[in-house]
């Protein structure tokens, strides 16, 4: 179990260099649709990306064990709600492993007659799960931090000097909403870990959205949105201080 674990966080840069290549192609394809003489380079990409797509599920064949660990250490947290989004979050995240592996046992004809599709709908479900429980973790975090940021005197005095240059913004429109959404973005720019993490979940929110047909984008904003999240994986692997914690 510990060798499973601890391969597969090796082969986590891997996955994420695969996983920003498969989008990159889906995101050139989508742009090159409509180009006629670049037909041969389209085949190509999408061969690339089918490879990408295949040879990232070896890699996530350990992921369910690695989800299950994960979610013992964050059932030890001592605050609730970060306990209880994280814990939720990671099963959720080895149900959808489960459901990858079984497809990709499928795939290469270790097991037969089982519902492709079904199962495909279902990995897409526990995969939204996860990421909807991971969003609501930022969300909280970035109210607690916002809230510490309020009660800030120094920052009251910046907010203050800030707002204040102009006065008849702030008496005319709710001037509410000009203070929330300044010490929002002061929030964030102090918190680029929590930042990262916010935009990464959403990006990666629209893939599942439009897989199950919630919300159905174009194969453009999948491509873009699905690179976006990528190279943010890419970023807080090689640079840890940029990752949220825990
Ligand atoms: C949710 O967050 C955890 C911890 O940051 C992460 O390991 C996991 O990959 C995230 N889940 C999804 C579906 O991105």
């Amino acid at each position: 179990m510990d060798a499973v674990v601890k391969f597969t966080n090796q082969s986590q840069g891997k996955d994420r260099l695969f996983r920003a290549t498969q989008y990159a192609c889906a995101l050139s394809i989508y742009l090159l649709r409509k180009n006629t003489e670049r037909k041969d380079l389209v085949a190509k990409l999408k061969s690339l990306e089918n490879n990408m797509s295949t040879g990232r599920k070896l890699l996530r064949l350990g992921n369910t064990a690695n989800s299950i660990e994960a979610a013992k250490r964050t059932m030890q947290l001592s605050d609730r709600v970060l306990c209880l989004c994280l814990t939720a979050a990671n099963i959720n995240r080895a149900l959808y492993f489960i459901c990858d592996n079984v497809l990709w046992a499928k795939s290469i004809g270790l097991i037969g007659n089982i519902d492709k599709e079904r199962w495909s709908l279902n990995s897409s479900r526990w995969y939204l799960y996860s990421l909807v429980m991971n969003l609501t973790r930022d969300v909280y975090e970035v109210v607690r931090l916002m809230v510490q940021k309020g009660r800030d005197e120094c920052f009251k005095e910046k907010m203050d000097q800030n707002l204040g240059q102009s006065p008849e913004v702030a008496e005319v429109v709710i001037p509410q909403l000009d203070a929330f959404v300044f010490l929002l973005l002061e929030t964030l720019k102090s918190h680029p870990a929590v930042a990262l993490d916010t935009v990464k979940n959403i990006c990666d929110l629209f893939i599942p959205l439009d897989k199950l047909g919630i919300y159905k984008s174009n194969a453009g904003v999948v491509g873009f949105c699905g690179l976006i999240s990528s190279l943010i994986g890419i970023i807080t692997l090689a640079q840890p201080t940029l990752k949220i914690k825990p």
